[in-house]
Order: structure tokens, then C-alpha cells, then sequence
């Protein structure tokens, strides 16, 4: 099944950042997006993912024209089908890290993954304050916020940037279970090699265009 198509994808700010872009994900896929520090891959992962109108060109989700649907449609798509994760997590400090995720289940109808747990090894921690956490724990336990609601579409940016190879490679093979398991699909914009070869496909975004790539040693 297709999850997103995209096509011919243009966006500015103050210069023109990528032009005629088409992109596809289908269900079971990974693909990462890699490119220089200020190409546009988090405004197109913003694109893609319905947070931002593209100036030129046009995202479907779903089936669904994005242009097409009202606010309230684009909500609830973004609660229960879409699954944000960055480099920096959004996780209530003040609670436990148990209670972080029970939210997220809470506000999309699903329910917790206790398995999840033991794969991304925070099941001994999940009683504790989420600001006792360090940076890896905390960003294991967001990862498992996302992942509790069960979205379709998992877009994340730089989801690895504060991770130690040995958990990067933990939280990849956790994401690319779920998508298989799932039959849902991972887009990941990382600047790691080595999480981008983990995907099914890389795309690159280099001199305003997105282009498969099929090796990365350059
Ligand atoms: N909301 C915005 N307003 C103005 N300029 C922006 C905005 N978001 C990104 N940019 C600019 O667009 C360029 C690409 O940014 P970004 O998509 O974050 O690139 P990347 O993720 O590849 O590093 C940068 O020059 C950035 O300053
Ligand atoms: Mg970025």
C-alpha cells in the first residue's frame, strides 16, 4: 500500500531550497534522507509529514490530497496515523517515563506495548522521573511514546544525533521491526552513514534535487 506519494515539491525561504521533488513511501518501507546541514531535509520531513504547505506541488497521504482535507481531518491523521521523532525529545519532564507514554496512549486510543520495553532495554527505568534519565534513556523512552500510539508513518529527524553508535543501531532495529511488523513506513533524515544504511533506500538531497543514491562512499 502507498503511504505517501509526493509530487513535484518545490519550497523557498530565503532561497530556493529543492525543486521538482517526487518522492513515494509504501508499507514495510525505510528510506533516509541524507544531504548537507541546511539542504532542506527537515523542511521537506516537514512537508512530507503535513506540518508545512509546500509553495509548489502536492502531498498525499493515505490516499488523501493533503491540500484537499480541512484542519480537523489533518488532526486526527496527525494523532493517530503520523509518529514525530527528533533529535531532541518533547517528554514532560516532570513525570515518570511510564506516565510520558501512557499520554500519548491516552490521546490516541491505543494501548501500551509492553515489549517495546525490553527491546529499546528501558523496562528497569520506566518508574523513574524522566529528568533522571540521561540523554539515550530519554530519547528510548520518547521513541516508545511514538511507537505506543501505533502510527502508519514514522518521520524522524535526526533520530540518532545524540546516540552512541551501539544504541543508534538498538533504536534503528527497533524502528525497522515496527515498520515490518506493522506494515507501516520509517522515513529518517540522518547525517549517519551507517543508520542510513540500515534503511531499504537512500534518497539524497544535494544541489536543490532529491535523488535516490545507491552507495554512500564518496
Ligand atoms: N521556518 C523557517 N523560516 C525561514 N527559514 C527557514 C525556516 N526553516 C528552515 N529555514 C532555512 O532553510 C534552510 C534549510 O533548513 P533545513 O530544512 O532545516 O535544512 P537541514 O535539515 O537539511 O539542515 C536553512 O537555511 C534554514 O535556515
Ligand atoms: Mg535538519
Amino acid at each position: 500500500m502507498q503511504l505517501i506519494k509526493a509530487k513535484n515539491l518545490y519550497h523557498s525561504f530565503d532561497y530556493p531550497l529543492f525543486e521538482d521533488v517526487n518522492f513515494e513511501l509504501n508499507s514495510s518501507e525505510s528510506i533516509a534522507i541524507v544531504g548537507k546541514s541546511g539542504s532542506g531535509k527537515s523542511t521537506l520531513l516537514n512537508i512530507l509529514s503535513s506540518f508545512l504547505v509546500p509553495i509548489k506541488g502536492e502531498v498525499t497521504l493515505f490516499n488523501h490530497r493533503l491540500d484537499k482535507l480541512n484542519e480537523l481531518d489533518i488532526d486526527k491523521m496527525r494523532r493517530f496515523d503520523l509518529g514525530m521523532i527528533f533529535q531532541f525529545h518533547h517528554l514532560f519532564k516532570g513525570m515518570k517515563a511510564i506516565e510520558n507514554i501512557e499520554i500519548a496512549t491516552i490521546l490516541s486510543n491505543s494501548t501500551i506495548d509492553m515489549t517495546l520495553f525490553d527491546r529499546l532495554e528501558i523496562a528497569s527505568l520506566i518508574n523513574q522521573k524522566t529528568s533522571e534519565l540521561s540523554g539515550g534513556q530519554q530519547q528510548r523512552v520518547s521513541i516508545a511514546r511514538v511507537l505506543s500510539k501505533k502510527p502508519k508513518i514514522i518521520f524522524a529527524d535526526e533520530p540518532t544525533g545524540n546516540l552512541d553508535k551501539e544504541t543508534a543501531n538498538l533504536v534503528m532495529n527497533v524502528l525497522k521491526d515496527y515498520v515490518k511488523k506493522e506494515n507501516a513506513g520509517l522515513i529518517v533524515v540522518t547525517h549517519d552513514k551507517d543508520v542510513a544504511k540500515m534503511c531499504d533506500k537512500i534518497f539524497e538531497l544535494e544541489n536543490k534535487s532529491l535523488k535516490e543514491v545507491t552507495s554512500l562512499e564518496r
